[in-house]
């Protein structure tokens, strides 16, 4: 969450900027703000909002600098507004920051610096942070980067952070512990930002820098070192991200652009693995542990959100499949508890980010027991990626709307895979139904394509309950997840309230919820409990319930008895949630759009959660 970005070189700064905070929009966009060092003086442009209202306020200006900092906020500590927005300015006058992160003893050290007479003009950590730098600057005379290494040996949070100095107009510093922070190197310049998307435009060479390093840049030239002082040797990356990955590309949204990449994305997923014609499987990413998964005697999936539900439907194919016990936890959950972890289970931990903070505190908590932590990352880079013993990337490309859509595909794809070429491997699936899922799964691009083509009927049966108030989701076995997933979509976008729910639980209290007020969404393909969900929707119209229903192709039944249906083709069913998923995806969207809401960046949320 809140998303950072820097420069130094010898460009103008402030469109660069304004462009990255525009690509970081997505992790937060509660207000917005750059900090440049202009005549000598540090030079502050804060707004609440988006950045689109920081380019108003500053449409008339001309800027000059070629070194300065922005942040885009997700707000944690204090309300949104102009006083709260990042840069944060040291008493002086002469240090700026900007902050992605939480400092957790903020309360202690402001009292103190109170005590020593500073004073404070916001409600936020950060803040007290820069202030903190400050101090110690000045009572021991430091440089800049000294000062930020003993500051940020005695504050308890995460942070990624850059700091910029009206003493030293030349120099950009930087730090991160538990938020991302990546540094690009151009040319005699530099770029600083959460993630590589404003990044890519100006150069592919990229550093992911690792907890407590501090880079300073200075003079064309960049040092990285650790806490300790100790120089590091960085890993260049050259990233191969394309910038048409990152826009619009003539869609009104990103949601949109994204629900409609599906059939690439997933084959995308699959290249370079699956070989239908050949029947062979490749995941080079975990082929260190293949053994110790096929051994498992126990695998624990951590995951939060839509990667969570991904997880569930990863439970059902494991367990159908390997015939290995699985969980599912809510990485948050997990963490705070005393968890059962035995040496050698497996854990595999799902993430679109790579940065989920929740998640990766369950990685190392299960990593300090013993566990080999498998990660299922779309975010090449990621801390996930990084902290995992190995895992398998997505290879969805940059998923932008904070509705997670085609990630939550390809996570089902890529688990689909790992647990395939695990039954495999341990003998618990025979080779032509080996043969005959590889094919099934290698159609499923032009299964999504299809289903997608229901867009227009979807559209208008969006129409008919863009004003509901309430929403429940129905499925079972494989689309049970399904059905949380729809719902998930439908409250996070459109603000219209939304449950999910085993079809078979109905009876045990929702029914009651049901009148002719209460949208039902069912998700009815036809799979081994096809004629339960039959009965499920009767019940559902005895009781006067509306019924929307996703069913298979050609199906004769369900259109006699539901109100509305939307088809997708047929597949086998633990294939399923790959398709009857992009019904609920759209029905969301077009619901949210007819609201007038934001679809791509919703209130209160933000894509990467980086706040436990
Ligand atoms: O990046 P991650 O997959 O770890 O994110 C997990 C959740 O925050 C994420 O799926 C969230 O629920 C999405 N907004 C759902 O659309």
């Amino acid at each position: 969450m809140c998303g950072i970005v820097g420069y130094l070189g010898n460009k103008n700064a402030f469109p660069i900027l304004l462009n990255g905070l525009k690509r970081l929009e997505y992790r937060g966009y509660d207000s917005t703000g750059i900090a440049l060092i202009e005549n000598g003086k540090i030079d502050v442009h804060k707004k609440e909002g988006k950045v689109r209202e920081l380019e108003q306020i500053t449409e008339n200006q001309s800027f000059k600098s070629t070194i300065g900092i922005g942040h885009t906020r997700w707000a944690t500590h204090g309300e949104p507004n102009d006083v709260n927005a990042h840069p944060h300015v040291s008493n002086s006058g002469n240090l700026a920051i900007i902050h992605n992160g939480i400092i957790e003893n903020y309360g202690s050290l402001k009292k103190d610096l109170i005590q020593r007479g500073y004073t404070f003009e916001s409600d936020t950590d950060t803040e007290v942070f820069v202030n903190f730098i400050e101090d110690i600057k000045k009572s021991e005379n430091l440089s800049l980067e000294d000062a930020l290494r003993i500051a940020l040996t005695k504050v308890i949070g995460a942070y990624a952070i850059a700091i910029i100095s009206m003493d030293t107009p030349n120099k950009l510093v930087a730090a991160r512990k538990g938020s991302p922070l990546v540094l690009g190197l151009g040319k005699d310049e530099f770029y600083l930002a959460s993630d590589a998307t404003p990044i890519i435009e100006h150069t592919n060479e990229v550093i992911y820098l690792k907890d407590e390093e501090i880079v300073v840049m200075e003079n064309g030239e960049y040092h990285i070192k650790d806490s300790r002082d100790i120089p590091q040797t960085p890993y260049i990356q050259t990233l191969e991200l394309e910038l048409e990955a990152i826009e619009k590309g003539g869609h009104d949204h990103f949601m949109h652009k994204e629900i409609f990449e599906q059939p690439i994305s997933i084959a995308d997923c699959m290249r370079g693995r699956l070989n239908a014609e050949k029947g062979e499987l490749t995941l080079g990413g975990i082929r260190n542990y293949a053994k110790a998964l096929q051994n498992a005697e126990r695998i624990v999936i951590i995951a939060c959100g839509t990667s969570w539900h991904a997880g569930l439907v990863a439970e059902y194919i494991f367990e159908d499949l390997c015939r290995i016990p699985v969980e599912v936890e809510y990485a948050s959950e997990f963490r705070y508890r005393n968890p059962v972890i035995n040496e050698g289970d497996i854990v595999i931990a799902i993430s679109q980010s790579g940065e989920t903070a929740d998640t990766l505190a369950a990685i190392e908590l299960a990593k300090s027991k013993g566990a080999i932590v498998l990660g299922v990352v779309n975010t090449v880079g990621s801390s996930i990626s990084r902290v995992s013993h190995e895992g398998a990337y997505l290879h969805a490309g940059p998923e932008i709307g904070v509705a997670s859509t085609k990630a939550f595909t390809a996570q089902l794809t890529v688990l689909f895979m790992i647990a395939l070429k695990a039954a495999k491997n341990k003998g618990t699936i025979a080779e032509n139904r080996f043969q005959q899922l590889l094919r099934e799964l290698s159609l499923i691009p032009s299964k999504v394509e299809k289903a997608l083509q229901s867009n227009d009927k979807i559209e208008e049966i969006s129409d008919m309950f863009k004003n509901a108030s309430n929403f429940l989701y129905l499925g079972r076995g494989y689309n049970f997840p399904v059905a949380l997933e729809g719902a998930l979509k439908l409250k996070e976008i459109s603000y219209i309230h939304a449950e999910g729910y085993p079809a078979a639980e109905m009876k045990h209290g929702p029914i009651a919820l049901i009148d002719e007020n209460m949208p039902v969404v069912v998700i009815a393909t036809r799979d081994s409990s096809y004629d339960k969900i039959v009965s499920n929707i009767q019940e559902v119209k005895a009781r006067k319930g509306v019924v929307i229903a996703v069913v298979t192709e050609g199906d004769s039944l369900i259109p006699g008895m539901a109100d509305f249906t939307i088809e997708v083709p047929s597949t086998h069913e633990s294939l399923m949630p790959l398709v009857s998923v992009i019904p609920l995806q759209l029905l969301s969207y077009h619901i949210a759009v007819m609201r007038g809401a934001n679809v791509d960046q919703p209130r209160n949320l933000a894509k990467s959660v980086t706040v436990e």
